[in-house]
């Protein structure tokens, strides 16, 4: 939330109210012209495909799991991570031959489409936190979970057995919004495209 402040900020929305300590979920600009909403990660696609957000900031990996209808239409380059199946070291090679794996984790779609497209049957657990416990405790052979530093997986004694994709932030738009609201979400989207490009070119910092 705050890296996504702080690119709205230099894209010129004013974010004062929403960097406020306070519970308040919606937010106005001081010019009102924006408001501005704060959910889930995973209710930010369902926001944005019923037209309530005209926009959304949100990570690849919850795009992937939720599958909903709406336009991808800028990455923000933050929020970097990759999405693994990782498992003991020891079960490297055992997994790949075993018939029957058993797979913990918080995407429970992503798993299911990875997997089917490499032809492998597997039992999906969904966990909604903590997914390194499922080889831990014995509930899974291996996660399907996303690192970052990969600390948490190091301290679990697990490593990445294969990689999925890459993810970070997502812009996303309403379908209809685009349309019917077209020049204030390019102009918009433009805005924050200089500015994620800047800082891409490390021109700022
Ligand atoms: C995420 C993810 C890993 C951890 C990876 O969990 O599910 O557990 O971060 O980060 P690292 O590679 O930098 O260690 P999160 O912090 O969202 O908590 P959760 O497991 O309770 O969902």
């Amino acid at each position: 939330m705050e890296q996504a402040i702080d690119i709205l900020e230099a894209a010129g929305v004013d974010c004062r109210q929403l960097k406020e300590p306070s519970r308040k979920l919606f937010f106005f600009t001081p010019d009102r012209q924006i408001r501005m909403i704060l959910v889930k990660p995973n209710d930010v696609p369902t926001y944005v495909e019923y037209g309530i957000a005209d926009m959304g900031i949100v990570g690849k990996d919850t795009l992937l799991e939720e599958e909903r209808l709406l336009y991808e239409m800028l990455d923000l380059k933050f929020g970097r991570c990759k999405l693994v199946v990782a498992g003991f070291p020891e079960k490297r090679d055992v997994w790949i031959t075993h018939s029957h794996t058993r797979v913990a984790t918080k995407y429970p779609n992503i798993a299911r489409n990875y997997f089917l497209h490499k032809g492998k049957s597997v039992e999906i657990i969904k966990l909604n936190g903590s997914v390194e416990l499922g080889p831990l405790t014995g509930l899974s052979d291996v996660i399907v979970d996303i690192v970052e530093s990969g600390r948490t997986l190091k301290e679990n004694g697990l490593v990445i057995l294969e990689e999925i994709c890459s993810v970070s932030a997502r812009l996303v738009v309403n379908r209809v919004s685009l349309k019917m609201k077209n020049r204030e979400i390019k102009a918009l989207i433009d805005d924050i495209q200089r500015v994620v490009e800047e800082r891409e070119n490390g021109k700022v910092n």
